[in-house]
C-alpha cells in the first residue's frame, strides 16, 4: 500500500455551462459520497466556481480553479486574484498547465510568482510540468522537468503542493504515457524533490495527466510513484470520471 493519499482531479478546461455544471455535480455527488480514502477535486472555469461551490457544499469534493494571476488586486483587466479564487470557494488552483505555457506565454518565472501568490492566499497548488514530443524524442525529458521544478518552485515550500506530470504529447491526444513512462518520470520528479527538500518529498503527491481514461487508470495508479490523476476529456462525463475516481486499488 502507498502511504500517500491519492488525489484525483477533473480539469474541465474551457467546457460546460451553468446548467451542465449543476447537472454533473448533482449526478456525481451520490456516486462518490462513500469515497473516503482519496481526495477528489473539480476545476471548472471561473464563471462556474461560485455555483459549483454552492452545489458542492458539505460534500467530500474539493473545488479548484484552473489559473490565477499573481497580483492581489488592482488594474489588471481580465485577471482573477488568488483572494477572489478563495472567496469563490476554491481550496486549490492549477498553475502552469501546458496550455497556459503554450497559448498564453507563461514562463517558469510567471509560474513561480503565481505559486507564491496562491500559497500566500492559502490555496493548495497543483503545479503542472511536462515535456513536448520534440523534447522527449531529443532525450531532453529530464532536463525539461528539472528546469520546470527548479524555477517553478524557487523559494516555495512543499506544503499543500501537488505536482502534476503532464507530458504534452499525451494531452488530449488519446496517447497515454505507458505506466513505465509515467513511473520513470514520477520517480525522477520525486528524486529531484528529495534533493531540494529532503525526505519530505516522500510525502509529496505526484499525479499524472494526459489521456487518462477508465481503461488506463488502474495500471497508472498501480505505479509506485503515481499518486493520482489530473483528468481532462474523461472528466467531462459523470460515468467515466466516476470510474476513474473508483480506480481499482492494488492489493
Ligand atoms: P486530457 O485528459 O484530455 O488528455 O487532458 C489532460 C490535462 O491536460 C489535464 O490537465
Amino acid at each position: 500500500m502507498k502511504m500517500r493519499r491519492p488525489f484525483i482531479a477533473a480539469n474541465w478546461k474551457m467546457n460546460k455551462t451553468l446548467s451542465e455544471t449543476r447537472e454533473f455535480i448533482a449526478n456525481f455527488i451520490p456516486v462518490v459520497r462513500d469515497v473516503s480514502d482519496i481526495d477528489i477535486a473539480i476545476a471548472p472555469p471561473f464563471t462556474l466556481l461560485r455555483a459549483a461551490a454552492e452545489a458542492l457544499k458539505g460534500t467530500n469534493i474539493l473545488l479548484s480553479a484552473q489559473n490565477v494571476f499573481y497580483e492581489e488586486k488592482g488594474a489588471y483587466t481580465g485577471e482573477i486574484s488568488p483572494l477572489m479564487v478563495c472567496d469563490a470557494g476554491c481550496k486549490y488552483v492549477i498553475i502552469g498547465h501546458s496550455e497556459r505555457r503554450q497559448y498564453f506565454n507563461e514562463t517558469d518565472l510567471i509560474v513561480n510568482r503565481k505559486i507564491k501568490a496562491a500559497k500566500k492566499a492559502g490555496l493548495g497548488v497543483i503545479l503542472c510540468i511536462g515535456e513536448s514530443l520534440e523534447e522527449r524524442e531529443a532525450g531532453k525529458t529530464f532536463d525539461v522537468l528539472l528546469k520546470q521544478i527548479e524555477e517553478g518552485l524557487n523559494g516555495v515550500d512543499l506544503e499543500n503542493l501537488i505536482i502534476a506530470y503532464e507530458p504534452i504529447w499525451a494531452i488530449g491526444t488519446g496517447k497515454t504515457a505507458t505506466s513505465e513512462q509515467a513511473q520513470e518520470a514520477h520517480a525522477y520528479i520525486r528524486e529531484r524533490l528529495k534533493i531540494l527538500y529532503g525526505n519530505r518529498a516522500d510525502e509529496s503527491c505526484i499525479i499524472y495527466g494526459g489521456s487518462v481514461t477508465p481503461d488506463n487508470i488502474d495500471s497508472l495508479m498501480a505505479c509506485s510513484d503515481v499518486d493520482g490523476a489530473l483528468v481532462g476529456g474523461a472528466s467531462l462525463k459523470v460515468d467515466s470520471f466516476c470510474r476513474i475516481v473508483k480506480f481499482k486499488k492494488e492489493k
